[in-house]
C-alpha cells in the first residue's frame, strides 16, 4: 500500500565548547546537517526547526547559522531556555519538524558531543551513527560538517531569472567595474588555440615577471587558483586536528574554511574600530595556534591596520605561529601607513602574502591569485599544489594584466573619485560608513538590512547584506562606475525613504 508522508520530529542536541558566535552557529549547522543526513532528509521537507540554547549561550542565536549556511526559507525559531540547575552547559536543542515516509519510531534522534551523555538509551547518543557507514552512504569526515558553505554574492543572470529584470548592476563581489584590461583580453584571446595543452604547472612566465617586480626570489611565488586556494594550500599544509586558527570577525570566510577543512579549531575576537585586533591576537595566541589570518585591509570593513600595529605584533609573534596577511585589495590601498608586509617575508619570518588578480586586475572570473612566502614555507605549500593548479588563460592574462600599468592606474582613479562621491551621497543620506582603503563601503543602515537588500534587488541593484557577515544592521556596496554609483545612490534613497 501506498504510505504518505506523515509530519515526523527529529530530536538533536549538541554542546559547543565556547559562547563564541562562530562556535554556535558552526554547531547548529553541524546538527542540522547530521539530522538531515541520518534521516535522508532534504531541505524542502523540513517544516521547520525550533531551537532552544541554554542561558549560558548568549553571543549568537542557533537560526542564524543554519540560515546562514543556505537554509534560506526554512521556517526557523530560537529561544533560550529557562535555568535549570544541574543541567548540561553550553547546549543546543532542536526539533526538526519534516514531512517523511519514515514512522516515528524509524527517526533517528541525533545528540553530539557532550549532549550524548543526554540520551544513554541511543547507544553512545546514536550520533556516531551519522558519521558510520549506514544505509547506503559512506561515512565522511565530521569536520566537514563545520563547514558552511560559501555564500557569494548573487550573480546577475539569478535575479534575471527570479525577478525577469533585465538592467541589472552587480555591486556584490568586489570586481572591477571597468572589466579587465584590453591587454590581458587580447593574450587570453591569443592563446585560445592552444586549449589542447596543459598549462605550465610553474607559471614560468608570470613568476618570472611577478618575482622580478616584488623583489622576491622566483620561488617564493606560490600561485593558486584564486587566492583562496593559497588559502586552502596553507590549510592542507599546515594544520591538524588540534591546531588552532586565530582570526578577528567579521572578516572573509575562507580562513574558517581552511580550518574547518583540515580539522583545526577555529578562534574569533572581534575587530577594533573595523580593523584587526592585534593586541586581542597576541594576547590570544597560546601554544596550539598555528596560523593567524590577518585580512588587511579588511573585507567587509575596508578598514586597515597599520606598519607600525604590524611591527609590534611581529616581533612578538611567537616561532611556531604562521602569520597570514591577505592583502586582496592591497592595490586600491593609499594609506600611507599601510604595512610593507613584503619586506617580512624577505628577512625569512614566518609570513604570508596573499594577492590576488580577481580585483583590480579585474580577472576575478579566470581564478588566479597568489602568496608571496620565503623558501622555507614556499617549498612546503609547493609540495600540496595540484600540477597544473593554474589554467594557462589565467597565466597570460594575469601576465598581461600586470604590465598594463595604465589600467591598474584608471581603476585606482575611478575607484577614488567613486568612493569621494558615495561619501559624499551616503552623508547627505545621514548614514554612517567605515573609511575604505579598498573597492567597497560598508554602510550602517541601522535597519534590517536584509530588508534593504530585498528592496535594492527589486530595483536591480545587486549589494550584499551584512547578515553573512553577522552584521545584520549592515550594507556592504562595490564602489561601481559613476553611473552604477549613481543609480545605487538613488535605489538606496527610495528605500531608506530619504
Ligand atoms: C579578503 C579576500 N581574500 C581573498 C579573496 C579571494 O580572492 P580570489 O578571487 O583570488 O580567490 C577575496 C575575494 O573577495 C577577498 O575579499
Amino acid at each position: 500500500m501506498l504510505s504518505l508522508p506523515m509530519t515526523r520530529g527529529i530530536r538533536g542536541a549538541i554542546t559547543v565548547d565556547e559562547n563564541t558566535e562562530a562556535a554556535i552557529t558552526g554547531a547548529a549547522w553541524r546538527l542540522t546537517q547530521a539530522m538531515m543526513s541520518a534521516n535522508q532528509v532534504e531541505v524542502g521537507e523540513i517544516a521547520c526547526i525550533i531551537f532552544s540554547v541554554t542561558p549560558d549561550l548568549d553571543a549568537a542565536f542557533p537560526a542564524t547559522g543554519v540560515r546562514l549556511a543556505g537554509l534560506t526559507t526554512t521556517p526557523l525559531f530560537s529561544t533560550r531556555e529557562i535555568p535549570v540547575p544541574g543541567s548540561l552547559p553550553r547546549c543546543i536543542r532542536a526539533l526538526m519538524l519534516v514531512s517523511t515516509n519514515l514512522k516515528q519510531d524509524e527517526i533517528r534522534h541525533i545528540y553530539l558531543g557532550e549532549a550524548a551523555k543526554l540520551r544513554p538509551d541511543l547507544d553512545g547518543g546514536q550520533a556516531d551513527e551519522a558519521d558510520r557507514p549506514g544505509d547506503g552512504m559512506p561515512s565522511y569526515r565530521k569536520t566537514i560538517l563545520d563547514i558552511a558553505p560559501y555564500q557569494p554574492g548573487k550573480p546577475i543572470s539569478e535575479l534575471r531569472r527570479e525577478k525577469g529584470l533585465t538592467d541589472i548592476i552587480k555591486l556584490a563581489s568586489n570586481e572591477n567595474p571597468l572589466g579587465p584590461s584590453p591587454k590581458a583580453v587580447a593574450a587570453v584571446q591569443q592563446s585560445l588555440t592552444s586549449l589542447h595543452i596543459y598549462p605550465d604547472g610553474n607559471c614560468f612566465e608570470l613568476r618570472e615577471s611577478l618575482a622580478k617586480r616584488l623583489g622576491v626570489e622566483d620561488m617564493e611565488l606560490i600561485f593558486g587558483n584564486g587566492s583562496d586556494e593559497v588559502i586552502k594550500m596553507l590549510g592542507l599544509t599546515f594544520l591538524e586536528p588540534g591546531d588552532e586558527v586565530l582570526v578577528c570577525e567579521p572578516t572573509f570566510s575562507e580562513y574558517a574554511y581552511a580550518a574547518n577543512l583540515m580539522g583545526a579549531k577555529l578562534r574569533t575576537l572581534p575587530l577594533k574600530d573595523h580593523a584587526f585586533d592585534l593586541e586581542g591576537m597576541l594576547a590570544a595566541i597560546n601554544p596550539k595556534t598555528k596560523m593567524v589570518f590577518i585580512c588587511n585591509p579588511n573585507n567587509p570593513t575596508g578598514a586597515y591596520v597599520k606598519q607600525g600595529a604590524v611591527d609590534d605584533f611581529l616581533t612578538k609573534i611567537p616561532e611556531h605561529v604562521l602569520v597570514v596577511f591577505d592583502e586582496a585589495y592591497y592595490e586600491y590601498v593609499t594609506a600611507a601607513d599601510y604595512p610593507d608586509t613584503i619586506s617580512y617575508v624577505k628577512e625569512g619570518r614566518n609570513v604570508v602574502v596573499l594577492r590576488t588578480f580577481s580585483k583590480i586586475y579585474g580577472l576575478a572570473g579566470l581564478r588566479i591569485g597568489y602568496g608571496v612566502a620565503p623558501g622555507h614555507i614556499a617549498q612546503l605549500v609547493h609540495r600540496v599544489r595540484e600540477p597544473f593548479n593554474v589554467n594557462a588563460a589565467a597565466q597570460v592574462a594575469a601576465l598581461a594584466a600586470l604590465e598594463d600599468e595604465e589600467h591598474v592606474a584608471r581603476s585606482r582613479e575611478l575607484n577614488e573619485a567613486g568612493k569621494a562621491w558615495l561619501y559624499q551621497e551616503l552623508a547627505k543620506l545621514e548614514l554612517d560608513y567605515v573609511p575604505s582603503q579598498t573597492n567597497f563601503i560598508f554602510i550602517d543602515l541601522k535597519q534590517d538590512s536584509q530588508i534593504v537588500y530585498q528592496r535594492l534587488l527589486d530595483r536591480g541593484v545587486i549589494a550584499r547584506s551584512g547578515g553573512v557577515f553577522g552584521c545584520p544592521t549592515w550594507l556592504r556596496v562595490t564602489i561601481g562606475t559613476e553611473e552604477e554609483n549613481q543609480r545605487f545612490i538613488e535605489a538606496l534613497a527610495e528605500v531608506v525613504g530619504r
